[in-house]
């Protein structure tokens, strides 16, 4: 089958992909090795193999996956990240916190950081190549999660400078051998009835683990704030994650364990994203 550019937006608008004629530009670089940006929609001449690959993705696509598990990447902060169906799929949202944190790190001595809830890796790698001085321990649930995270840390050439552990925040005993002088955390936040209503691009393809917060979303935040100030150093900061609507309780669970609220930033859309506590 031989596509113009304008059929490939064509058949992406179908099935009411949002952005696609920047999806289909991003396929087609993928296929030619080329930048998106160098696309020549007017000229796409594909060989018999390139053609196969690229039904292959429409076909993924149009299934919802998301173009950056097809893809097997995704761009978040300065870097890209390796991503598959066991990480959740890195959100121009959590580069709040990142941004949070490097700014914190540019006023205070941070030299360890603890991330809970690593997935991809995606916070804890960027603030590990903005904060060269400072190393990192990842922990996460999911063993799969933390292979994609090691992978990244390897393509980033950040390995030497952190460690990853398989560790519930659930378990009983949390001992990570030191405190931390900033601990981040993007953990699942949404309400179990509210995943059914997700995007398919979410529930199908992100990892339930990474999603479901719970019956109220506040689950994980609960138990993160019964052991996050214990494992923070003096002066520590604890910079969370939240989502739409749930930064009043939050803060509220997090400033009855005793630790002060510095800040809460929105994100491009004004809501309230990131919250930023210090012991
Ligand atoms: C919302 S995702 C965030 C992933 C990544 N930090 C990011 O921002 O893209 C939450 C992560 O927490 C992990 N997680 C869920 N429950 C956990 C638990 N009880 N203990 C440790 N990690 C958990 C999930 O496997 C998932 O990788």
């Amino acid at each position: 089958m031989i596509y113009s550019f304008d059929d490939i937006v064509t058949r992406l608008c179908s099935e009411n992909i949002s952005s696609p004629r920047l999806e289909a530009r991003m396929m087609l670089a993928y296929i030619l090795g080329c930048d998106a940006s160098q696309v020549q929609p007017s000229q796409i001449n594909l060989s018999a193999e390139q053609q196969t690959i690229l039904d292959d993705m429409l076909e993924q696509r149009l299934e919802h996956k998301p173009l950056c598990k097809i893809l097997g990447t995704k761009s978040f902060y300065k870097y890209d990240f390796i991503v598959s169906e066991d990480v959740l799929s890195p959100r121009p949202d959590t580069e709040i916190l990142v941004e949070a944190a490097i700014d914190l790190g540019k006023q205070f001595p941070i030299h360890k950081i603890l991330d809970m809830g690593i997935g991809s890796g995606c916070i804890l790698l960027s603030l590990l190549g903005d904060l060269p001085a400072a190393v990192g321990t990842g922990i996460d649930i999911s063993a799969n999660a933390l292979e994609i995270a090691r992978k990244n840390a390897k393509r980033l050439g950040l390995s030497e400078r952190c460690r990853f552990f398989q560790s519930s925040w659930f378990s009983e005993r949390i001992d990570y051998g030191e405190n931390f002088d900033l601990i981040v955390s993007n953990p699942p936040y949404i309400p179990t009835k509210d995943i059914s209503g997700l995007d398919p691009e979410v529930k199908f393809y992100d990892p339930l683990t990474a999603l479901d917060g719970g019956e109220d979303g506040l689950r994980d935040y609960c138990r993160i704030a019964a052991i996050a100030p214990t494992l923070l150093s003096d002066d520590g900061f604890l910079l969370l994650e939240c989502g739409d609507g749930q930064s009043g309780e939050v803060i509220k669970i997090f400033m009855s364990t005793g630790l002060e609220l510095v800040d809460v930033r929105k994100d491009l859309s004004g809501k309230d994203r990131c919250i930023i506590l210090k012991k």
